[in-house]
């Protein structure tokens, strides 16, 4: 091969990385830019979350590849994705499948099924799967549980629910360090937050919620626990259309929870930088370390939708998410919070 073709493959192959962001070797992250797990494959987790347990990282999220299903909103399963660096991610495949023969099962491959988040829970060592169950139109507005015994599943349906019979749709679970777990649901229609504690199977909602952001149709949730406070990161109601974020505090799940503001900062603020909030990601072995999670949604081709992570930032009790081009988990090294 003369030394011509080699520069033009060298040259393509730093373009190429350039687009698309994430290569075998990299150790950083690039926001916005196409994700592709193991096999070279865009990685499928949209409306995520990630789950850490022994040792290992797994991200689940919606799986919107059109190859196996041309309905763009319709189920096509929920994916798990496993990586012990956070880079880099091995595809475990489809982990809650779609139900085809049973038009009237809730995963039918024509309903909804949104924002899945799963927690391990010790008492009966098994892991937890939450998720806005819904229809075409968005009014059966549920949420589905399903169980594993295994982080990769596959996950077992077991029913849906309304949560003390008021609404759900975007929504997120989060456990405490004293093992409670709580789902944090757009209820309502919308216009007000529900946060409500699970039981201790973490397999059904207990009486006692709480309604919070009240009228103020926040969806969206993303939650977590810095320094004994709790914050909670969320978008307003535009469908797939980005807009601004606003956070609330709180000293406890059931206390007070009170507005604060957005909290990114410079050029994008206004729309998130272009996404929508979907989970906070502590990062394991870093003090007060956490990685924001959005979604860039492109609802043309959902199945293109981009992942935008940023690392989170300490302003006293203030947060700040500032764009980043391209980082990694070194960024959090330059603080000493
Ligand atoms: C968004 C929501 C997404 C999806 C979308 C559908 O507001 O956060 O999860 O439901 O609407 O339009």
């Amino acid at each position: 091969m003369s030394f011509k073709n080699i520069s033009l493959i060298y040259i393509f192959l730093l373009l190429f990385g350039q687009v698309s962001g994430q290569t075998k070797s990299s150790k950083s992250f690039y926001p916005g830019k196409t994700w592709n797990d193991n096999m070279g494959k865009p990685i499928q987790a949209h409306g995520g979350g990630v789950m850490y347990y022994n040792r290992v990282y797994y991200w689940y999220g919606e799986n919107k590849d059109t190859v196996t299903s041309n309905q763009n909103t319709g189920f096509k399963g929920i994916s798990c994705y496993s990586s012990k660096d956070l880079y880099h991610w091995k595809n475990e495949g489809i982990v809650l499948n779609p139900v085809k023969s049973d038009s009237k099962h809730d995963l039918y491959p024509g309903n909804i099924v949104e924002r899945p988040k799963v927690l391990y829970n010790e008492k009966n060592k098994q892991f937890v799967m939450w998720m806005h169950v819904d229809q075409q139109g968005y009014k059966y507005a549920r949420q589905g549980v399903a169980i594993s015994k295994n982080p990769t599943g596959p996950f077992e349906y077991i029913n849906s629910v309304r949560p003390n019979g008021f609404e759900s749709r975007d929504m997120t679970i989060f456990k405490d360090d004293d093992e409670k777990a709580y789902a944090i649901y757009s209820s309502e229609n919308n216009k007000t937050l529900h946060l409500s504690l699970l039981t201790d199977d973490y397999l059904e909602h207990s009486a006692t919620y709480k309604r919070i952001m009240i009228d103020m149709s926040r969806e969206a949730p993303a939650i977590f626990k810095s320094r004994g406070k709790y914050f909670l990161i969320t978008s307003y109601c535009t469908g797939w259309s980005p807009n601004p974020a606003l956070y609330a505090i709180a000293d406890s799940m059931m206390g007070n929870w009170k507005e604060i503001e957005n909290p990114c900062k410079g050029e994008g603020a206004e729309t998130t930088f272009g996404a929508q909030s979907t989970f906070v990601l502590p990062i394991e072995g870093r003090n007060e370390s956490f990685i924001f999670m959005a979604d860039k949604w492109n609802p043309k081709n959902l199945s293109d939708s981009r992942y935008i992570w940023l690392p989170i930032q300490f302003n006293g009790n203030k947060l700040h998410i500032k764009w980043v081009e391209e980082w990694s988990l070194d960024f959090f090294k330059r603080f000493n919070w």
